[in-house]
């Protein structure tokens, strides 16, 4: 194989598939009995019933052999296992930080880091929100601040470092509310309620600059950023040399620490840490986790699942696994947008984000336009994805009304992995289907409605009113609708 040859098809798996399993495949009638069920809810489903699952790439990737010969591994010590310390050594040599503490998940490190640094009263920026974050600074009694640039607010907006943090906005909220009420920046890779876009470098480092002056701790969500240093490689001036890991350690050591779902970049079913320099910091830290997840040598995971862990840094680190990857997610991108599919550009690192505003601009947004066009594609063909939208952003705590956020979109996240090109192919003909259809889709009112991360257990009835009659005039009503129980 040339050079050209093998750069021309630089994304093919660098893998081959040793084990399956087998799909099931259902007609429409089921589909529809399925969704209604669920309360047109995504998260609702049986996956069962789902025939290709791009609700999240959030603990669905395929482990690799290594990593399965690692659960074999596993020391199932209560204390001191021979995996955390495997695994303390991989986040020691890949992303640096110096003292690590297990949790069970993302969200159990973001429990305790948001428990230890922050005050009530406190203000936490952040280069947008994620869901679990915000409402573990808001539980912790700060208030979220989105300091990210404007044009990650805009669906065709095709700056290359969409998640990049505007520091205009985060000195007017220094100036405003005082360095010592702003415990840390929350920074994350490859934004997901972006789109997947990543930071750049040089924005990292004048936030580094700007943050030592103020002394305010940077603070990294680590979930993606090992496919942010991919786009870094790619896109930013003098980075096309270096490796991803040398990346990822420059980016690691302009932080001060971080949390991480291990769930996504580590190719873990489970998983993750909070991890960081300041000796102190990490005392708290590892007093905190035996409260709330378990032993800080084991943190809520079995020794096996550490085990996996640790191979799959070393994995994820791999130049060919981040082409083909990423690759993957932009091959079916652009196949929706060269059939003129509305979707978010430029196309980011782990999903495909459709744009329903666009798609369904007949939809108020109150009538949850990317909820709907989610429980669309399910009827269209067994396709499983997830709404990031106005149901997501949920409501604001102060004034109690939906957040109405300008991003309405459809996430069709890819597992690491998992799905082939021909998988990629059926996706891009049921999204193109439902888009010829577009005009018939009516609204979702929702019925139920959790206190918490609405999105997750929220159900809804297909609005009734025929299209185009009044799909504007009752939406304070619905704001108000009283939750019924499931
Ligand atoms: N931070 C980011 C950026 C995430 O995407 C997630 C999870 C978390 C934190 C929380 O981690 O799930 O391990 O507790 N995202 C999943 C998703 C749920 O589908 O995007 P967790």
């Amino acid at each position: 194989m040339n050079a050209e040859h093998h750069e021309h098809h630089a994304w093919a798996e660098p893998y081959k598939i040793k084990m399956v399993e087998l799909l099931r495949m259902t007609t429409r009638e089921e589909r529809q009995r399925a969704i209604r069920e669920a309360g047109y809810n995504t998260f609702l489903l049986r996956s069962e019933d789902v025939y290709i699952d791009l609700l999240t790439d959030s603990g669905t990737s395929a482990m690799s052999d290594r990593q399965w010969a690692g659960l074999m591994l596993g020391d199932e010590a209560y204390s001191g296992s021979r995996n955390f310390y495997n695994l303390q050594d991989a986040v020691r040599e890949f992303y640096g930080y110096r003292y690590l503490v297990p949790t069970h998940q993302g969200r159990g490190a973001e429990h305790l880091m948001s428990k230890i640094m922050i005050r009530p009263g406190d203000y936490v920026p952040g280069n947008m929100y994620f869901t679990t974050t915000r409402l573990h600074q808001e539980l912790a009694g700060g208030a979220f601040v989105d300091v990210i640039v404007d044009e990650a607010h805009h669906p065709a907006s095709t700056h290359p470092f969409k998640g990049n943090v505007d520091l205009g906005k985060l000195d007017a909220l220094v100036r405003e509310v005082g360095a010592e009420h702003v415990p840390y920046i929350s920074l994350e890779g490859c934004v997901n309620m972006a789109g997947g876009q990543p930071f750049s470098m040089a924005n990292l480092r004048e936030l580094n600059a700007y943050c030592r002056e103020h002394g305010i701790p940077i603070m990294l969500d680590a979930t993606r950023t090992i496919e942010n240093a991919w786009f870094i490689r790619q896109r930013e001036p003098g980075y096309a040399d270096k490796s991803i890991s040398e990346i990822l350690r420059e980016i690691c050591d302009l932080t001060d620490g971080c949390t991480m779902s291990s769930k996504k970049d580590l190719l873990v079913n489970i998983g993750g840490f909070f991890a960081c320099n300041d000796e102190q910091l990490f005392l708290k830290a590892q007093n905190m986790v035996v409260v709330y997840e378990g032993l800080h040598t084991y943190g809520g995971m079995a020794g096996r699942d550490m085990e996996a862990m640790a191979i799959g840094i070393h994995e994820a680190v791999m130049e060919d696994h981040q082409s083909a990857r990423i690759g993957q997610v932009h091959y079916l991108g652009r196949k929706l947008l060269d059939a003129g599919i509305p979707i978010v550009k430029p196309i980011g690192s782990h999903a495909v984000f459709l744009d329903a505003r666009s798609f369904l601009p007949h939809v108020d947004q109150d009538l949850f336009p990317a909820q709907t066009l989610a429980a669309e594609l399910y009827i269209e063909a067994g396709i499983r994805s997830m709404e990031r939208g106005n149901v997501s952003a949920g409501r604001d705590p102060q004034t109690g009304q939906n957040r109405h956020p300008k991003l309405e979109l459809v996430r069709l996240t890819l597992p690491r992995r998992v799905y082939t090109q021909a998988h990629m192919d059926v996706v891009a003909e049921a999204v193109i289907d439902v888009y010829k259809r577009r005009e018939t889709i009516g609204g979702l009112n929702m019925v139920y409605e959790p206190e918490y991360l609405r999105f997750f257990q929220a159900r809804f009835t297909p609005h009734e009113t025929s299209r185009g009659s009044g799909s504007h005039n009752d939406s304070h009503k619905r704001a108000e609708a009283t939750p019924v129980p499931a």
